[in-house]
């Protein structure tokens, strides 16, 4: 373990009677306990350090990343996609377990990698796409946060999230330290591929100061109880984001399913025009994720398009693409100004708070959901 000087964490304040310990609900719980967790990232992968394990599978000659995942840590993939390609210039599949495992080899080459993402390391068809990985001859690391499970053990390397043991049925401080995992995954894949070492240096700050900016997101707490009547009416949800906020968008719709049982729907912000707007009305709330970045022009067209068929706007942005869309938005959450690479994390946690407290409002016990296993293990 590398010592990096890290930040402090800002202290967090709960809105009166709704801090975790009131609550009593584990999820609420983990959901605060994402910056202890993201400083326990750090401390262990900070600087590159954690990573020399990976040295026996020689990165430079990988050409293609194959990631696998279930459910959360499918879009876990989807966002690690993203900065494999981009910073370590590596072309990647991100692919659901259970159609993967299901299907014959199609292409699989000895020069890929397989990353596998799993908080539990036991999902069956997680096990089972490791295994055809693994017959295929491709070299696996798994991701996950149950460093001595069936996936940890049968990896070749194993990456441990250190998140800590979670058992409300949704996985929330194990998905953001499972993103920074494979963030700082990606800086090392294109540092050992040669990636010019001043480039890659802003991204490996931002991710040291992912502690800070997660506890400034979970600082909308009073904000998100605000934006609770707002779905009062709501049997579904729209939520829509560019780039490489869609992943998030995704999982911010899954959890909504999960425990608060509206139908919730995730999609890249342009394909609104494409059918999805003949669902907008006024009952129908539609989540904007928002960064004031080159994409912003275009995400705020799609949204205003929204507003105008009489959705309701609730933007989850920094302040300028909140200001940016005041002539629309119904209700807002505020996210840091971070940098683009280390945004998605910091995204998902208003998000997070969203669908506990309108489960809480709405009289789910988030910890058991109905029809849901912590641990999806077929007999
Ligand atoms: C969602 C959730 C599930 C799991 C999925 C895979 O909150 O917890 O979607 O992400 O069942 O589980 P793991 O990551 O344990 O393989």
């Amino acid at each position: 373990m590398s010592a990096v000087a890290l930040p402090p964490i800002p202290r967090v304040e709960s809105p009166p009677g709704f801090s975790p310990a009131e609550s009593g609900f584990a999820m609420h719980k983990e959901i605060h306990e994402q910056p202890l967790a993201a400083r326990v990232v750090a401390r262990h992968y900070g600087r590159d350090g954690g990573f020399d394990r990976l040295d026996a599978l020689d990165l430079s000659r990988i050409r293609r990343v194959r990631l696998i995942g279930a459910g959360t840590s499918v879009y876990a993939t989807r966002a690690a996609k993203r900065w494999f390609e981009t910073v370590a210039g590596l072309p990647c599949e991100a692919e659901v377990a259970s159609e993967y495992a299901g299907t014959a080899a199609c292409g699989e080459a000895s020069d890929e990698l397989g990353v596998v993402v799993s908080q539990s390391g036991e999902t069956t068809e997680t096990v089972a796409a490791m295994v055809r990985l693994r017959e295929a001859g491709i070299p696996t690391v798994a991701v996950v946060n149950a460093a001595s499970s069936t996936i940890g053990r049968e990896a070749d390397v194993v990456l441990p999230t250190f998140a800590g043991p979670e058992t409300g049925v949704c996985a929330t401080k194990s998905f953001t330290a499972a993103l920074q995992v494979l963030a700082r995954f990606a800086l090392h894949a294109a540092r050992r591929r040669g990636a010019d070492a001043s480039q890659l240096a802003p991204h490996a700050e931002a991710l040291d100061r992912i502690p800070e900016w997660i506890a400034l997101a979970l600082e909308n707490e009073p904000a998100v109880l605000e934006v609770l009547p707002h779905f009062d009416r709501a049997r579904s949800a729209l939520i829509i984001a560019r780039g490489a906020l869609v992943p998030i968008a995704a999982e911010g719709a899954l959890k909504l399913k999960e425990i608060t049982y509206i139908h919730a729907e995730a999609m890249p912000a342009g394909e609104l025009k494409h059918g999805p707007m003949a669902l907008v009305d006024s009952d129908l709330p539609v989540v904007a994720l928002a960064a004031s970045g080159s994409d912003f022009g275009r995400l705020a067209a799609n949204v205003r398009q929204a507003a105008a068929r009489g959705g309701r706007i609730v933007v989850v942005g920094d302040r300028a693409a909140i200001l940016g869309l005041s002539d629309c938005v119904t209700t807002a959450l505020t996210l840091p100004r971070c940098p683009d690479f280390v945004l998605p994390i910091a995204a998902t946690v208003p998000l997070q708070l969203l669908a506990h407290h309108l489960a809480v409002r709405r009289g789910v016990d988030v910890d058991r959901p109905r029809n849901l296993a912590k641990a999806v293990i077929d007999e």
